[in-house]
């Protein structure tokens, strides 16, 4: 976030993590990555198993559309699941759940590959077929995962949609992705409270015409609606007499889809980006391994839901490609005290932990007695992942949660990135809030609007240079639109553009300093200013709207937003309340304003575009800067 004034400050990594860790020396394999990246990345590859081996590393005759290790024949979940039940690995823990209400499951490899085996049956049974879409709605339970991968077994395509979301959102990503099934649950359990997603699973398909089947799991057993020619327990398919749970892994293409997700962009909806079986594959347990440095011993700990790109790449899939053991926990951090994520820690023997600074402020508050009552010296390693982690929570995860002994990854990546782009290694020396280097393959460029290099200190656009294995193909049904978003500004010299704003200090460390355009990132959630308005001006009352990002000490950012009411209506604290409660209900409640404010008219360029960032520095009570374009 802000580069601290003192002379730099290092922490440097300990003794026994310097000897230890699976990568030493960053400097010599890094300059190795750049100078031959194809064989960086066919080493990396040989670490996961191929039906056939790959005849290209890297595809560039189509930029940017790149393809990579084409030829080869893959399957992801033949390398997370089903290599491992060959070997000892079947007896290890591969999942260790605890629900909200304290009840848990663990899986072995053996189990895990059983489950997943049994609902890929089911799926095949419903009529499933490869390259389909199927989406996923549901808690932070294992079938979650268990989904997932089914899905990628038999070839099927997954597209998880956050728990959290709104029924019209996941409508319309139902609609867009074209699903035939979607897979939900009863509900989930929330600081003690019961929430119906299969609730807003039937107002969504309202709206979403190709859904066929619906397979809900019970997981809270309270009274839902089921429809008799379209709704299925997953129990019960279960226990239907199909011939054979026994499922066959489908051999894929290196290249061939494994997941859709949806993340908010510029303008517009939001876009399914997607990623592939062999090199986001290869991109996850590559990063992971090095990053995390794990180890048969460790038992990782990602709190990130499924939902999002960190619970695909770092709950999922890393982990499971490596054959490691990963937790996985229903509910809220503080329920039903401060100390539920420490005393997990204590419980389980974690011995790495990746969450957000979001959740690290918001833990800090309730003070050090909470991690206090706990031993939590099993940790080693800490991540940290979603916005710029400021200094101050760094210090106190390092001190208080990491006993001064573990270091923070600082993980900068993307949706579009599939994996950690920017990020120490265990042995990197670290400067409290800077996410430190790249990563192998790397070259990130810190540029002007015209793509001319800017000096150390400078604050610019973030690109990436060269491309890479995990990242997102193309945005489904829209290649134009995944061309114009990331590649076009800087379509001469072929980089992507990541919508970051950033900067490169004289130590070669990157400071990320936030996004440069109309994505807010609110506890580390991604929204566009352009759904968020767009579920304001749904209400009868509202006109138009405007929404922006205002710093927020524990969410990072919180939204305000500026109405123009219609003709007769008049702004007043219930309409306020009224609003934020419309944009809960219509998009999900971490889209839900801090404020609501009734403007007489909002700032405009003549050509009639809103100028948020007027609305954003009048707010922080700062200059408005350039103002020329403004008509009113
Ligand atoms: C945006 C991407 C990557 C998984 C979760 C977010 C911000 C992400 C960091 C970090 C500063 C960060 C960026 C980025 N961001 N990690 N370590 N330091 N900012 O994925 O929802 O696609 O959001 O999150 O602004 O562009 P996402």
């Amino acid at each position: 976030m802000t580069e601290p004034k003192k002379p730099a400050e290092f922490f440097n990594p300990s003794q026994e993590i310097l000897i230890d860790a699976n990568l030493k020396d960053y400097a010599a394999t890094y300059d190795r990555s750049i100078k031959d990246r194809e064989g960086f990345w066919a080493e990396e590859a040989a670490h996961l198993d191929w039906f056939k081996p790959w005849d290209k590393v890297l595809d560039d005759s189509q930029k940017p559309f790149y393809k990579w290790f084409t030829g080869g024949k893959i399957n992801i979940v033949h390398n997370a699941v089903d290599r491992h039940v060959k070997t000892w690995k079947r007896n290890k823990l591969a999942l260790i759940w605890e629900g909200e209400p304290g009840d848990s499951k663990t899986y072995s490899y053996h189990a895990l590959n059983r489950e997943v085996c049994k609902f890929a049956a089911v799926l095949k049974s419903m009529g499933v077929k490869k390259g389909e879409i199927v989406t996923i709605y549901m808690p932070q339970i294992p079938e979650l995962a268990i989904a997932m991968l089914a899905c990628a077994k038999i070839g099927a395509a997954h597209s998880v949609v956050y728990g959290g979301f709104s029924f019209e959102a996941l409508g319309s990503r139902i609609a867009d992705a074209k699903s035939r099934v979607v897979l939900t649950a009863d509900g989930g359990y929330r600081r003690g409270k019961v929430i119906d997603l299969k609730g807003i699973v039937n107002e969504a398909l309202k709206q979403a015409p190709t859904v066929e089947v619906c397979i809900t799991v019970k997981r809270t057993g309270h009274a839902v609606v089921m429809e008799s020619d379209r709704d299925y327990w997953l129990h019960d398919l279960m226990s239907l007499p199909l011939t054979n749970f026994a499922c066959e892994t489908e051999v894929m293409d290196a290249e061939d889809p494994l997941f859709i997700l949806y993340t908010s962009g510029t303008t517009g909806s939001p876009k399914g980006l997607v990623h592939t079986h062999g090199g986001y594959g290869v991109y996850t347990a590559s990063t992971l391994r090095n990053v995390f440095d794990l180890k048969e011993r460790d038992r990782y700990w990602c709190t990130a839901d499924p939902g999002w790109i960190t619970g695909h790449s770092y709950l999922v899939y890393g982990p499971l490609i490596n054959g490691a053991t990963v937790m996985m926990y229903e509910g809220a951090p503080n329920h039903p005290y401060p100390n539920r994520w420490w005393q997990m820690i204590e419980k389980y023997g974690i011995t790495i932990l990746y969450t957000s600074p979001t959740a690290i402020r918001g833990l800090m508050r309730f003070g050090e007695q909470w991690p206090a009552r706990h031993n939590l010296s099993e940790l080693r390693l800490l991540g940290s992942v979603g916005e710029p982690i400021n200094p101050e929570a760094w210090r106190w995860y390092h001190r208080v949660i990491g006993g001064g002994r573990c270091p923070i990854m600082d993980t900068w990546w993307q949706t579009e990135t599939g994996g950690f782009v920017i990020t120490p290694l265990p042995t990197t020396p670290l400067k409290p809030g800077s996410a430190t280097k790249p990563y192998f393959g790397h070259e990130v460029g810190i540029v002007d609007d015209q793509g001319k290099d800017l000096p150390a200190g400078q604050e610019g656009n973030l690109v990436l240079k060269a491309p890479w294995p995990g990242m997102a193909r193309t945005i489904l049904g829209d290649p134009d639109r995944y061309k114009q978003v990331y590649w076009s500004q800087y379509e001469k010299q072929g980089w992507y553009k990541a919508g970051d704003s950033a900067r490169c200090d004289a130590d070669g460390y990157y400071w990320i300093i936030g996004r440069t355009d109309d994505v807010i990132k609110v506890a580390g959630h991604r929204l566009g200013t352009a759904e968020i308005e767009s579920a304001l001006v749904s209400h009868p009352d509202v006109a138009e709207a405007a929404v922006v990002g205002i710093p927020h000490e524990v969410k990072g950012n919180a939204i305000y937003a500026f109405v123009i009411l219609k003709a007769k209506k008049v702004g007043s604290p219930e309409l306020a309340a009224a609003l934020i409660e419309h944009v809960s209900k219509h998009l999900g409640a971490i889209a839900k304003p801090e404020k609501v404010e009734f403007p007489e008219i909002l700032p405009k360029t003549r050509s009639g575009k809103i100028m948020r960032r007027v609305l954003k520095a009048k707010l922080m009570g700062q200059d408005v800067g350039d103002v020329s374009t403004l008509e009113e």
